[in-house]
């Protein structure tokens, strides 16, 4: 009799699916997804921070409660949605979590979720390192906006310094101004500057706009006794923007405003009619709304967009230029000029180089304007929409 050694069937299979599970198993690994392997502990760190959301008097940064932060630590480095992370550093209130949260103030798309990481980060960090770390950046445009949005006494302590610090670029200051103005002791601050004509010329245009709207009957009084507006044509002091935005234009007779009374055709395109010195506006209408645009004609430092910062050059032979900084290479530095020269200097003739705090668009482009050719220019730059 023979016996046919047989095969137990299924083991072949059975063989080719452990492997198959295997392979699985170390291709997420190497994707970067967990594997089962490590799931359980990423799993065991949820159920404790799950629990941990209900236990609301716990204190995870309590010495004796180090295994469940470090848990925490664990898991919240895994949570990659913003707001499941915000609720998270909200309940836990651990300063590992500060960079995460400035990464918020600074990039995300949600001004709620900006908001709400600086909030956590002011509970978390005294004034003075806030300050510290604001100064530290190259252009703190989006932590001081964050900053200037949130409701706060400690808000005005942290701005208060920066409208007087040198260093800080006219925009950085006047997002300053714009968080100090929302609130009424800010509003007092920046009177006393003005009272005391400390208050820096590169703030002037937006403080007048927020202290002669004040909704504060008495700051609105004492305003109007220190700050003016610019004047128009007829040297008439404009009106705030805040009354502008309400006005209604004739779009069709912004038209040859741009073009010739308000010279900006010297420098922007708008389809093909027009200079590139600034930025192309031909759907500059779907960018800024009407208030913003408002703010970029009348006070043009306060928003220098980055592509189009101005530099001042100096040459060995004592000649100075400045532009917007077209290009730079090794050997030479290319700036396009308000009338929209195109210029070169060589490296090596260049005696120093320094960015202007101004704009190259000037800041009283409304004195040949009359309120009303001011609104009928913006009723038509708010007609150029992206084309769909
Ligand atoms: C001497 C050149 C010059 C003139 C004249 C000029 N601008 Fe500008 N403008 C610029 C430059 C450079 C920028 C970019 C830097 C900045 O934001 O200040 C700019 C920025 C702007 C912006 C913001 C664009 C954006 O993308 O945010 C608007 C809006 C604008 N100008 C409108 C006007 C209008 C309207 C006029 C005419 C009343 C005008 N400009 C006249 C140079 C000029």
């Amino acid at each position: 009799m023979r016996y046919d050694v047989i095969l137990p069937g299924p083991i072949q299979p059975v063989f080719n699916s452990m492997k198959q599970a295997f392979l699985i198993t170390l291709l997420l690994a190497s994707c970067g997804v967990p594997s089962p392997l490590f799931s359980q502990d990423a799993a065991k760190d949820k159920q404790k921070v799950a629990a941990l959301m209900r236990l609301t008097k716990i204190d995870v940064n309590e010495e004796a409660r180090a295994k469940l932060k470090a848990a925490v630590i664990r898991h919240m480095k895994t949570v990659t949605d913003e707001s499941e992370f915000l609720t998270l550093a909200t309940r836990f209130k651990i300063v590992e979590s500060n960079d995460r949260l400035w990464d918020i103030v600074s990039k995300s798309q949600s001004d709620n979720n900006r908001v709400v990481a600086f909030g956590i980060l002011l509970e978390l960090n005294d004034i003075q390192s806030i300050s510290d770390k604001v100064k530290m950046e190259d252009r703190p445009d989006e932590m001081l906006e964050a900053i200037s949005m949130t409701t706060s006494l400690k808000v005005i302590d942290i701005l208060k310094p920066f409208l007087l610090d040198r260093q800080l670029s006219a925009s950085a200051k006047n997002i300053a101004v714009k968080g100090l103005g929302r609130q009424k002791i800010g509003q007092e601050y920046l009177l006393q500057l003005a009272q005391e004509k400390r208050l820096p010329p590169a703030c002037d245009f937006t403080a007048a706009n927020i202290l002669l709207t004040s909704s504060y009957g008495e700051i609105k009084s004492a305003a109007k006794k220190v700050m003016t507006l610019p004047a128009s044509a007829g040297s008439k002091p404009i009106s705030p923007i805040a009354e502008l935005v309400k006005r209604k234009g004739d779009a069709a007779k912004g038209v040859p405003i741009f073009a010739k009374a308000g010279t900006c055709a010297n420098c922007h395109k708008v389809n093909t009619e027009g200079k590139e010195v600034g930025p192309d506006l031909t759907e500059i209408g779907s960018k800024l709304s009407r208030q913003a645009m408002f703010e970029s004609i009348l006070n043009p430092s306060a928003a220098v967009s980055h592509n189009y910062e101005t530099y001042i050059v100096e040459t060995i032979d004592g000649l100075s230029f400045s532009g917007v900084l077209v290009s730079e290479t090794d050997d030479k530095v290319t700036l396009r000029t308000a009338e929209a020269l195109t210029k070169s200097i060589l490296k090596e003739d260049l005696e120093g180089m320094r960015k202007s705090p101004n704009s190259l668009m000037p800041n009283d482009l409304q004195k040949n304007l009359s309120e009303q050719d001011l609104v009928d220019l913006v009723e038509y730059l708010m007609t150029l929409k992206k084309k769909q």
